[in-house]
């Protein structure tokens, strides 16, 4: 099987693999007496680890070593319930002993295309630099059943080669306006991470692990990281096609 791929029975036991590994590069990173740089998805999946990090990470991740930034973020208010910042908040930040100071949050209520200038600023000024771009310790995504990952719908396959880093694309079927770190910079980072649970994504993702027909038109198809292979950390259930 895939060295990539880490499946686990249910979606409790990959939530928990999923954070020791970020403790696990956090307290690498110490060593270097370096933060780690961590690029954060939305959606529900992320909602079952960020609960298990608050519940049994909170005095265990050295977290002033941490640095919070967003994949994506829908163009709403922080108080919207669709807001990826929001849920995080909820779920994750108001748990946890972060300071605010390491949380570097996509502004939804701001006008789109100014946003992305503002945040495409913030990762040029607060991240390391490689190639010419903001680079990323840790990329989490989450993979939609349409295929789609960060912010990048398969409608819009352009952003994964774009220039930009930073874009506005709009989501298929709400319409609604997303923000979204696009293919270069997500692909320039150390490592990145899937975490994809439930049966719905079990096909796509057999579509994608194992390159069969169609698999270019699927967004997740084309991430990686720097020099290796994403890490796909799958339930029984996503996997179960595999
Ligand atoms: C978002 C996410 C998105 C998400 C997938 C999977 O803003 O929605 O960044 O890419 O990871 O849509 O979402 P679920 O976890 O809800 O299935």
């Amino acid at each position: 099987m895939n060295q990539n791929l880490h499946i686990y029975e249910t979606p409790e036991d990959t939530a928990r693999a999923v954070a020791n590994l970020i403790q696990e590069k956090a307290k690498e990173k110490i060593k270097q007496s370096l933060p780690l740089n961590i690029a954060l998805s939305g959606g529900s999946t992320p909602k079952l680890l960020f609960n298990l990090m608050a519940n049994e990470y909170a005095d265990t991740i050295p977290w002033h070593f941490v640095r919070l930034f967003w994949v994506d973020e829908r163009c709403v208010p922080p108080t919207n319930i669709d807001s990826n910042y929001g849920m995080t908040y909820e779920h994750l930040l108001k748990n946890v002993p972060i300071h605010d100071a390491n949380i570097f949050p996509i502004q939804g209520e701001i006008d789109p295309k100014i946003e992305a200038r503002r945040y495409q600023n913030t990762l040029e000024t607060q991240l390391p630099s490689r190639n010419g771009l903001p680079k990323f310790d840790l990329i989490l995504l989450g993979m939609g059943d349409d295929g789609h990952t960060a912010s990048i719908f398969p409608n819009d396959l352009s952003l994964i080669d774009s220039d930009q880093f930073v874009a506005v694309s709009v989501h298929p079927v709400s319409n609604q306006k997303r923000i979204t770190l696009t293919g270069h910079i997500i692909n320039q980072a150390d490592e990145v991470i899937f975490l994809i649970t439930g049966s719905s994504k079990a096909d796509i993702l057999k579509q994608i692990i194992h390159r069969e027909p169609e698999f270019e038109n699927y967004p997740a198809s084309y991430i990686h990281a720097r020099t290796y292979p994403a890490h796909f950390y799958l339930d029984r259930t996503a996997a179960e096609k595999l």
